[in-house]
């Protein structure tokens, strides 16, 4: 039996959260400065984890502030906290649930025995199930009903079952198996199965039914389409046989096997995982079938690998060098004591464009609380709304409000010094251009341009307050060599670990998500309601009645 997780601190209680109230009250950002007096701040504040080169020097942190940081760290208990979420305690308090995303990546000769099972021999023999089951598909030996090879591997799964497998697949594109296809299918809109499967043919198409709980309603009714979509595509085959037809073209991923089952897919083609993942951290458990399927097991080894590497950062690295830890408590800084409401991250490359709505799910869902593991309302605000577009697309969208604006916007700037793609317009290295862009906005956002600086280009004195830039506008620069399946991981694991610190400091469970289930449930109150159900229609409010009956009114 694991431990009892110990209480949450209360941060606003600690003697450092006085100490940074005290500092931000006569806080004046000056970046200019802080750089023209100190010639060592980028060595002091750059920092490894792996492969990630992080520069925090154009953070507002100055003086005491990082130390006052370090402390409410220390009073917080978060190195305890991590070391308990390693090892399996029950931190996942309002689910009594161990949180251990990070046994997925431990290499198979670790031992890790959580509430009497060995979890490390469970999880890598799942893997090589799921590598098997890839190595198949890929070589062709997995085939559909018909005899065809596979050609479109479609996903059916939501939120934590769809949106790190979505961010992956693109962000890997350049190593997936060409002539073998992954699709997604998340939304319970119709239009999502109707337009991903318009091109497909059924002999040559196979479904991963992807859900944690398997019983999402969304996912079961995308997979209930699918099925009737794949037997009536058949059905005119030789032979066809709907029971054969789904067991050649329908796996399933999920800790509910039994659900599976009923479902009418074959256990022996379900790969399970286990209530201690959660479903945004669930990328590197089986919900990555598709993923392997795609870029193959050695890669999708090296993304665990690069995962585990930042774990071992967060779990060794000691708290003033801890890459993750320093992006956490900045994010507290800036959000309890400077005022954001919110995050950017802007990652400069294409490959990466899903990588922010990924981090939406895992930053928000994760750390949108406002009562602690105990219960206790929290008495700081909680979880910034995370945010971005690749750059160069977000310069010439929405950068005017982060350079001009009267918000503060931190944002997390990540590039990479080799592309994926080289490519050159016949004068220059497009990339180099590209990464021009990363560094003149970093630039820009930390140190402005004063309105003598405008004024010596000539400028009109009446336009001269509008083209001035204030700077101070903070920002991480994280680069990395290449953006290759470890690295990828590494990127992944830093941000599960960040948020991880800033649930710690707000004293928060990082790992349930009590606020989606009451939407759920009223769907389902609400469905007999919009097919006409008098009674259910009663007992609705009245703007939803109302709405009803618009929709009553205007449906084609
Ligand atoms: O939206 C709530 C949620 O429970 C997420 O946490 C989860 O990732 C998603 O639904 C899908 O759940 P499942 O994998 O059980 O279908």
């Amino acid at each position: 039996m694991s431990p009892t997780p110990v209480p949450p601190v209360d941060a606003t209680t600690t003697d450092a959260w006085d100490r940074l109230r005290t500092i931000a009250d006569s806080f004046a950002p000056d970046l200019r400065g802080w750089f023209a007096a100190d010639p060592d701040r980028v060595g002091a504040l750059t920092f490894t984890a792996a492969d990630l080169h992080v520069d925090l020097s154009k953070a507002l942190i100055e003086g005491d502030v990082l130390p006052a940081l370090l402390a409410l760290a220390d009073e917080v208990g978060l190195a305890e906290r991590r070391d308990a979420m390693l090892r399996g305690d029950h931190v996942n308090a309002t689910e009594d649930r161990a949180v251990l995303h990070t046994a997925l990546r431990l290499p198979s000769d670790a031992h890790l025995e959580v509430d009497g099972q060995d979890v490390v021999t469970d999880v890598h023999e799942v893997l090589q199930r799921v590598y098997a089951f890839a190595d198949d598909v890929r070589s062709g030996r997995w085939t559909g009903v018909t005899g065809e090879r596979i050609r479109t591997v479609v996903n059916i799964g939501i939120g934590g079952s769809d949106l790190g497998p979505v961010m992956a697949y693109e962000a890997l594109a350049p190593y997936r198996q060409p002539g073998l296809e992954c699709r997604f299918i998340s939304n319970i809109d119709p239009t999502d199965a109707a337009t991903t499967l318009a091109d497909l043919d059924p002999a040559t198409t196979l479904f991963v039914v992807s859900s944690k709980t398997f019983g999402t309603l969304e996912t079961l009714t995308n997979a209930r389409l699918c099925k009737a979509w794949l037997l009536d595509g058949l059905a005119g085959t030789d032979g066809f046989d709907a029971e054969t037809a789904v067991a050649k073209h329908f796996v399933a991923v999920s800790t509910a096997l039994d659900k599976v089952a009923d479902f009418g897919i074959d256990p022996a083609n379900a790969f399970g995982f286990w209530d201690w993942v959660g479903g945004r951290y669930s990328l590197d458990s089986a919900i990555g079938t598709s993923l392997v399927v795609a870029i193959g097991p050695e890669r999708f080894t090296e993304l665990l690998a690069g995962m585990h590497a930042v774990d071992e950062h967060f779990r060794t690295t000691p708290l003033a060098d801890n890459v993750p830890v320093l992006m956490g408590l900045l994010n507290v800084w800036y959000a309890d004591f400077l005022g954001s409401q919110t995050h950017a991250v802007l990652p400069y490359s294409q490959l990466l464009h899903r990588f922010p709505a990924y981090l939406q799910q895992l930053t928000m869902e994760s750390n949108g609380k406002g009562v602690r593991w105990d219960g206790t309302p929290v008495t700081a605000g909680t979880g910034e709304i995370f945010w971005g577009e690749p750059g160069t697309n977000g310069q010439h969208a929405f950068y005017q409000l982060i350079h001009q604006g009267t918000r503060l916007v931190p944002a997390d700037f990540i590039a990479f010094a080799s592309p994926a793609y080289p490519l050159s317009d016949g004068d220059q290295d497009v990339h180099e251009l590209f990464l021009a862009n990363f560094l003149a906005q970093t630039r820009a956002l930390a140190f402005g341009k004063t309105a003598d600086e405008v004024r010596a280009e000539g400028t009109d004195e009446a336009v001269v307050p509008a083209r001035v830039f204030t700077g101070n506008r903070p920002t991480a620069s994280i680069m990395a060599p290449a953006l290759t399946p470890s690295v990828l991981g590494q990127l992944v694991a830093l941000y599960e670990h960040v948020t991880f610190t800033q649930g710690v400091v707000w004293g928060i469970d990082s790992f349930d998500q009590w606020g989606v289930e009451l939407g759920k449930k009223l769907a389902q109150e609400v469905g007999p309601a919009i097919a006409g159900d008098t009674a259910a229609i009663a007992a609705q409010d009245a703007s939803t009645r109302a709405l009803i009956g618009y929709y009553q009114e205007h449906r084609a």
